[in-house]
This record gives structure tokens, C-alpha cells and sequence, in this order.
């Protein structure tokens, strides 16, 4: 077997997992297993298909290969690797990525230099392991704890039915200051600090719970990991919850309680709702409501936002009717304003004073609740409604005022039908020209901003398929055709910019014939080129299968042709001295055929 060429070593530099461990990942993970976990595929033919989790349709377009590990939408353009389709579909950063794929693998990513400058890459798995394991120990507390007779009949006395508890994993955390550090170890006191569960004391080595005497609600990722708790407590003391702070695997922002018990219920559901507090995404699904979730005392953000809309087209936000929940819902259109894309729908229900979601489902069931769903106010009605408050628009200065201030908002929504619809509608309440309007509203969103949603989200632009590219695609499609091709150092010498990857794909191949498309793919995981290789790794290759090594084999005879053409030309256009003393024996005549003859042969000039 050849030496490995030293521009695999290089290629991940600046990355602190070793490339030589990513390769191995990605041979022994199966994206259809991968993806089969989030998207429930259906076989057909060699792919495997289903509808794109990535944009709307009816007929599925979204494939996976097996042989090439490798996922395509052909409705979207949206495509990658196994690493890629969990930063696009489970948001996460690249070493999240390979971490969620090592611990499938029952692979231990392997010692990252900097590790400890950079908690982003450090190992998780303690963190995780740890939540689980006082998430059971709060769920036991309530069954054990010699008090926790009053947790329970506090539950029971809010109605809560044992089968919910047991559900939300609702658990109890007793009185005391270090019942935790007694449940996992002395030696665990920092990894419970980190996980946000003990509170450090001033003095160095001592911690205390975070959390005593209250009610807990595990907070779990999409995945079903626990990230955090949320704590309430059995009487009036104050406050009234606690949660956990920001730690490595919990961010506030970023999760949503009850999504993932709602992606069980339903992985597509036609709706979600979002609701303010813990108890009333319990009470709600209690009573067969089973699409609530809340944001974890913050108002929704727009990673919220985008989160809600990856797994329902339609987002119901439900608020108090009191003053607090009218702010907040204004708070919430205005971060959903630019998140709403053209499948998307909002949606807002504002329920009587001093009412919430947990008293009001518990008063009058679930159709009447889910009636008040159906008949929520849509975006725009609740939008012009809450900006035509204190305005009069029987008169001119009314409308205007409405006009202007109802532009401001459209503004922030990327321009779309719905974006469309608004300008309409607000043509029809203020009689403002629409084509004003439109000018107006024009989303001024700076481009870089715009674009910083991953390539692949993008339609693939069709690029002309030149040999170079062609001969590209035949590889990284069919990896095996590199066995036939051992001689290539013709190409380091090849102009075209194409040459250089072709080059170190079939380098890369030589020395690890195995390697699939996917498993390529993220030899160029941060590199700019790695967009243009899976773009060529999803096009379709019209040769029939019997005919794509000889057609390789030509792709790269003609580009060899080309090359040597080219040297040729510029020998004759620039000769060397010594090649000058060849010609010096030849006449005018037999000089000028010569050069001409060597310009066109594709053979190099060997004198
Ligand atoms: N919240 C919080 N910290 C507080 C109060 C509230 O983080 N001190 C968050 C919690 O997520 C809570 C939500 O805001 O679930 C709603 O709070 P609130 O309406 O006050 O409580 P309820 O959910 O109605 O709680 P309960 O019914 O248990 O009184
Ligand atoms: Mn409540």
C-alpha cells in the first residue's frame, strides 16, 4: 500500500478532532440508520426516501444512499453526510456533530489538543451522564424520600394524574444542602457544578444543591438527553422556579420544554403550542393536548423560532390575557417577524384574564381548549389589530399612521407570499398605494446576514459540467474508479483549478480505497471546496453503470491530452535555450512545421 499522502494530515489542521479518527467514524455510521432516527425513511430502489424534512412537499424528494452515505433533496437542493444532517436537522456545531455520531458508534473521540481552552469540543458524555443519573435519583426521591408524601399530595392537589408525572419524569428534589454530592461521589463534586446542579461555596472544595425542596422537571433536548431542570417550589416561597443555569449542554435560548415528549406523540405534528410555564405543557398533554411546549422562563428567541418551525409548519403562541402576557406576545411577533418564511404560519391566542393554559384545559377540557386554538388570531390580524389600537382610521392621518408604522414591521419579514399578503392587507385597511408600500417594506437585511444559512440549503446552481468536473463527479460517486488510474503525476502539472482536487481525491483514494462519498465529503469538512464537491456528489450521472469506468478512463485521457497540449503551446509560445539548439539544425521551412506539428500533438517533446 502506498504512503498517505501528507495532504490528508494537513487538510484538518485546525481542528481538534483527528481527522484519522473522523475517517473511521464515518466508515462504521450508516446514514440511513442515522437519518432513519429523525425522518422515518421508506426503501425504494437502491435509495432510500421520504418527505424533506427541510422544506414542505406532499411527494417525497428527500433521498438517502446507502452506498454513498450520503442524503439529497431534489425539491430543496439540501444535501450531505451524516455529520452535515445533524448540524442542518439537530442544529449542531461540527464537533457536537461527531460527538452525537462517536457515541452511536461506541467510539470515544479521542484526546483534542486545546481541549481545555475550548469547552465547545470537550467531552460531554460525563455531563449527560451525570443529569441522567440525578434525573432518576429526583424521580426515586419522590417515591422514597421519607417527605416526599407532601411533594405528592402538592402534584395530586394540581391535579396531576401519577401517569403524567411519570411521563414528564417529574421527580422531587428533598430538603438538604448535599444530597446530590451523597447520591454520585465526592468525586463528581465539579462534574456536578459544571452540570449547574451544586453551587460552589466561597470557601475552595465545598458545593450545595441548587436545588431543595422542590418539584423538578427534567428538561430534555430534542434528542431525549436531560440538559437541565426546572425546580418549583410546594408553597409560596419565592421564586417560584428555579432553573438550571447556562452550562456546556444547557442553553436557555436554545431548548424548548416538552418538545421532544410532542416529537413522540407526533414527529410531524400540524401544530405546536407555545405556552409559558412547565405546568401547563403537563396539564396540556394530561388532557390529550399533546403539541405544547415552553420557552424556559425567557420569551422565544428566534433560534426558538427556528427550532418550532423544523418540525411543524404552524406555531400557536398562547399567552395570559393580563398585561404581561399582551407585552410578551408583542414581544414574540417580533421575533417571529423574521423568521417567517413563505409555509410558515404564526399564530397567536390570548386567553381570559388570570387564566393560564394548566387552569383553563383542567375548567373545560380539550375540545373547548383546542376550539380557542382553531380560532386564534392569524399574525396579520393580531399585528394591524394591536398597531390600529389607539389609532383612528376613519381619517387620513389615522391610515397614514398605520401605514408607517405597520411598514416598519413588515420590513423585518423575508420577502415572500406572505410578506405579499401583508402589503395587501394593509392596502385594503389604509388605501396607501400598494406600490409605496412595497418600496417600503423591502427586507434591507444586509446580504451577508442573509446568507449566512448553510450552502446547502440553497437550490444547487447547475454549473456546466466541464471534463474536470465530470471527471470529479464520476470519482466521488464511485470511489472504487481511482483503483484504475495509478499514474497521475500528470496532473500536479494540469492549470485547470479543478486539477488540485482531483488530485488529492485520487491521492486520498489510492490510500484509502475504501472511503464512501460521505466519508470523502468530510475530508473537506471546513473547507470552502467541500460545497462544490457535494454538489457534484448529488448530480446525476447519466452513463449506465457498465460504462462509467470507461468513460472515467477517457475523462482523464482527454484531461492528460489537454494538459500536454498546453505544456507544448507554452514551449512554443516561450522556448528554452537548449531547445532552440535542436531546431538550429532544421531550415525556415522544416522549423515552422515542426513547431506547429509539436503545438498540436498531445505528446510531450522529448528532445
Ligand atoms: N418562571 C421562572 N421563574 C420564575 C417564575 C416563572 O422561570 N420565578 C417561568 C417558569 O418556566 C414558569 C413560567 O415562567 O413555568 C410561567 O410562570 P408563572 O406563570 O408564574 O407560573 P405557572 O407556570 O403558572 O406556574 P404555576 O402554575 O406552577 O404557579
Ligand atoms: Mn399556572
Amino acid at each position: 500500500m502506498r504512503k498517505q499522502p501528507d495532504t490528508i494530515h494537513i487538510m484538518n489542521m485546525n481542528k481538534r478532532i483527528p481527522q484519522q479518527f473522523i475517517d473511521d467514524l464515518m466508515s462504521r455510521i450508516n446514514i440511513v440508520d442515522l437519518i432513519n432516527d429523525f425522518v422515518p425513511l421508506r426503501r425504494s430502489g437502491s435509495n432510500h426516501s421520504a418527505c424533506c424534512p427541510f422544506h414542505d412537499e406532499k411527494t417525497p424528494s428527500f433521498t438517502v444512499s446507502d452506498s454513498k452515505q450520503f442524503y439529497h433533496c431534489f425539491g430543496c437542493g439540501i444535501h450531505g453526510t451524516a455529520v452535515g444532517f445533524l448540524m442542518e436537522y439537530e442544529r449542531m456545531t461540527f464537533p457536537e456533530a461527531i460527538h452525537e455520531l462517536a457515541s452511536r458508534a461506541n467510539l470515544t473521540v479521542p484526546n483534542e489538543t486545546n481541549a481545555e481552552n475550548n469547552p465547545k469540543s470537550a467531552n460531554l458524555t460525563p455531563l449527560y451522564n451525570l443529569l441522567e443519573q440525578v434525573n432518576e435519583f429526583y424521580q426515586q426521591q419522590l417515591r422514597k424520600h421519607s417527605e416526599a408524601s407532601m411533594a405528592v399530595s402538592y402534584l395530586k392537589n394540581r391535579g396531576l394524574s401519577g401517569a403524567i408525572a411519570k411521563k414528564f419524569n417529574i421527580g422531587y428534589a428533598p430538603e438538604g444542602w448535599n444530597n446530590l454530592l451523597q447520591h454520585v461521589g465526592n468525586t463528581n463534586a465539579n462534574l456536578l457544578i459544571e452540570a449547574g446542579l451544586s453551587i460552589k461555596k466561597e470557601e475552595k472544595n465545598h458545593c450545595y444543591d441548587r436545588f431543595r425542596n422542590r418539584i423538578m422537571f427534567p428538561i430534555r433536548d430534542t434528542r431525549g438527553r436531560v440538559i437541565g431542570f426546572g425546580g418549583r417550589v410546594l408553597g409560596n416561597d419565592t421564586p417560584k422556579y428555579l432553573n438550571s443555569p447556562e452550562t456546556p449542554i444547557f442553553h436557555k435560548g436554545k431548548e424548548l420544554y416538552g418538545l421532544f415528549e410532542a416529537r413522540k406523540a407526533d414527529n410531524h405534528p400540524d401544530r405546536l403550542l407555545v405556552v409559558e410555564g412547565y405546568m401547563d405543557v403537563v396539564a396540556l398533554a394530561q388532557y390529550d393536548i399533546q403539541y405544547a411546549v415552553a420557552t424556559l422562563g425567557t420569551s422565544a428567541t428566534a433560534q426558538h423560532m427556528e427550532l418550532l418551525y423544523r418540525h411543524t409548519p404552524e406555531v400557536v403562541f398562547c399567552f395570559d390575557g393580563d398585561r404581561a402576557g399582551i407585552d410578551a406576545a408583542w414581544r414574540a411577533l417580533r421575533q417571529t417577524l423574521p423568521t417567517m418564511k413563505s409555509g410558515r404560519q404564526a399564530r397567536f391566542l390570548f386567553l381570559p384574564d388570570g387564566e393560564d393554559p394548566d387552569t383553563l384545559v383542567r375548567k373545560e377540557g380539550k375540545a373547548a381548549f383546542e376550539h380557542r386554538i382553531s380560532t386564534a388570531d392569524s399574525l396579520s390580524t393580531y399585528l394591524f389589530e394591536h398597531l390600529s389600537k389607539n389609532i383612528d382610521l376613519s381619517t387620513l392621518d389615522g391610515r397614514a399612521r398605520l401605514a408607517e408604522l405597520a411598514q416598519a414591521m413588515i420590513k423585518e419579514i423575508p420577502d415572500g407570499i406572505f410578506k405579499s399578503l401583508l402589503i395587501q392587507e394593509l392596502t385594503a385597511r389604509t388605501q396607501v398605494n400598494p406600490n409605496t408600500l412595497s418600496k417600503n417594506t423591502r427586507n434591507e437585511e444586509p446580504a451577508a446576514h442573509r446568507q449566512q444559512k448553510s450552502y446547502s440549503n440553497q437550490k444547487e446552481q447547475k454549473t456546466q459540467l466541464t471534463p474536470m468536473r465530470k471527471a470529479i463527479m464520476f470519482l466521488i460517486q464511485n470511489p472504487q474508479l481511482a483503483q484504475h488510474s495509478l499514474d497521475i503525476s500528470w496532473l500536479a502539472e494540469h492549470k485547470n483549478t479543478g486539477a488540485k482536487v482531483l488530485l488529492k481525491l485520487l491521492e486520498i483514494l489510492h490510500a484509502r480505497p475504501h472511503l464512501h462519498t460521505g466519508g470523502i465529503l468530510e475530508l473537506w469538512s471546513d473547507k470552502k471546496e467541500q460545497q462544490y464537491l457535494s454538489q457534484l456528489a448529488c448530480r446525476d450521472i447519466l452513463t449506465p453503470e457498465t460504462g462509467i469506468k470507461i468513460e472515467f478512463q477517457g475523462l482523464l485521457k482527454l484531461l492528460q491530452t489537454e494538459q500536454q497540449q498546453e505544456k507544448n503551446q507554452a514551449l512554443f509560445n516561450n522556448p528554452k535555450p537548449d531547445f532552440l539548439t535542436e531546431l538550429s539544425g532544421l531550415n525556415y521551412e522544416e522549423r515552422k512545421e515542426f513547431m506547429k506539428t509539436l503545438a498540436k500533438t498531445n505528446k510531450p517533446y522529448e528532445g
